[in-house]
């Protein structure tokens, strides 16, 4: 066995392996929430991360990056698309985001994950010290706690899922349910976003796997007990906020507005490049909205943010394409000289820049269809230490279960859509700053920290009974 007494499992490394401009290999930040949320928990207690480190190089051994332990995983091409590409994002993905994209269902594609996690099992098996914990990440490893454990019964194995739970109905669907659901019960302890997604987890073991089960608690055959909780995840909040108030960032805020001819209103938007971010209806909303005269190009403009992702994912590039084409309709039909109506960036930025739109930005449009949390909209409010700036949330965020005096809406209703983009650009400072004082302390107070420690707590078998 290995030295490491904490060892996180997550498909990706937090920085991706690529290259610079003179072709030399380099490392840079990788993209998406669960990287933003786990990096400051590593750095906190000191432990390991297996990941991929993107792409299809071999034989990288472990490193320090940043003063991170890093231990890369190594994918073959074809792996990257039976088992990345395929199995991950083209079948678990869309199926446990309420079917907003059609999965497809291909048997190669899951010989690649049973291997691909049998694989990551190994390199934590190798990583973690005796007695050691194992926090096991995200939709892309579900089978790893019991490959994990019957090569080391020694650990404690805790698992956490990033994005939903599906509705029991729509998980009944994978031909290969029964495995994941016992790949899953190989760990001490399951984390979901929300309480709904445990329930259904709970459900699926009881009617599917017959074992017994307690509220949140499932006892095996052999009498071990494995339990089922929501822990919300979220964003190191302090430190968004101490980066919002730096003179660099106020400078650049200001800056921003500028570039973008100071107007009145500035609608900004930020995402991965996915479907089931909603991107394609706020931007329909917003030009409607332009259409109707209701919001004048000369002083508002939406900027929007989307992060390039999974790019060789056939419905990936079809958004892509499709994105491209209404922001270049909106913006020949719409935009006057030096006046965009979409100010669209396919690219990602340094945190810097993020808190800098964050701070210059009146409204800030989450929608998603359907969202494990959505750590932008926290990120957000973090950055807003002046208690000014309107959230406008999707109900179907998990972030819309905390965030409770966001501007909230069915992103699946254009109507509703566009009239509270209105009300929320409209509102009275005052109603703005009561909100904004609201999801501060919210998110302030439930930290990434407090949701790594209630996480690893509960693990380590302090397990108080839940109501
Ligand atoms: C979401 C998932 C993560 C994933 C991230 C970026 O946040 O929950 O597991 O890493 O998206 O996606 P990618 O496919 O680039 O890793």
């Amino acid at each position: 066995s290995g030295s490491a007494d904490l060892v996180i499992v997550a498909n990706r490394l937090p920085v991706d392996r690529v290259r610079d401009a003179e072709g030399n290999p380099a490392w840079r930040r990788s993209p998406g929430g669960l990287v933003s949320a786990l990096e400051p928990v590593l750095r906190r207690n000191d432990g390991a991360w297996i990941g991929w480190p993107g792409g299809d190089e071999a034989g990288l051994e472990p490193f320090t990056e940043d003063g991170l332990r890093l231990v890369p995983v190594a994918l073959s091409a074809q792996e990257i698309e039976e088992f990345y590409e395929g199995f991950s994002n083209g079948t678990l993905w869309p199926l446990y985001h309420d079917l907003v994209a059609k999965p497809e269902f291909h048997r190669e594609w899951w010989d690649a994950y049973v291997a691909v996690n049998q694989r990551f099992a190994m390199a934590a098996a190798e990583t973690a010290a005796k007695n050691a914990t194992v926090w096991v990440q995200d939709y892309q490893l579900q089978l790893v706690p019991q490959m994990l454990r019957e090569l080391r019964p020694d650990l404690k194995i805790g698992f956490y899922l990033h994005i939903p739970f599906p509705p029991t109905e729509l998980f009944q669907q994978l031909p290969w349910r029964r495995q994941i659901l016992e790949g899953l019960l190989g760990a001490d302890l399951i984390g979901f976003q929300l309480a709904g997604g445990a329930a259904n987890f709970v459900r699926l073991v009881r009617q599917r796997v017959g074992h017994r089960t307690h509220r949140d608690t499932i006892e095996l055959p052999d009498g071990r007990l494995v339990r089922a909780r929501n822990y919300p995840i979220s964003i190191d909040a302090a430190a968004y906020e101490e980066l919002a108030r730096s003179e660099g960032v106020a400078k650049r805020a200001v800056e921003i507005r500028a570039q973008l001819g100071d107007p009145e209103t500035v609608f900004l938007g930020v995402d991965r490049l996915d479907y089931t971010k909603g991107i394609r209806a706020r931007l329909r909303a917003y030009g409607e909205l332009i259409e109707e005269g209701v919001i004048d190009v000369g002083k508002s403009v939406f900027v929007q943010v989307a992060t390039p992702s999974r790019e060789r994912v056939e419905q990936y590039r079809l958004l892509r394409d499709e994105i491209d084409r209404l922001v270049g309709r909106l913006n020949g039909d719409l935009a006057r000289i030096g006046r965009p109506a979409v100010s669209y960036l396919h690219s990602s930025y340094p945190k810097e820049e993020m808190a800098a739109l964050y701070r210059a930005a009146d409204v800030m449009v989450v929608t998603p269809y359907r969202d494990g949390m959505n750590l932008v909209a926290k990120e957000y409010v973090a950055c807003r230490f002046d208690d000014d700036g309107a959230l406008v949330l999707s109900e179907f965020a998990g972030a819309a279960h905390e965030l409770r005096q966001a501007w909230q809406v069915n992103p699946y209703d254009l109507n509703g859509m566009k009239a509270t983009l209105v009300e929320a650009s409209r509102a009275d400072p005052k109603e703005r700053t009561r909100r904004m004082r609201a999801l501060r302390k919210q998110v302030l107070e439930n930290d990434v920290a407090h949701w790594a420690d209630s996480f690893l707590t509960d693990l380590a078998g302090d397990v108080k009974p839940k109501r």
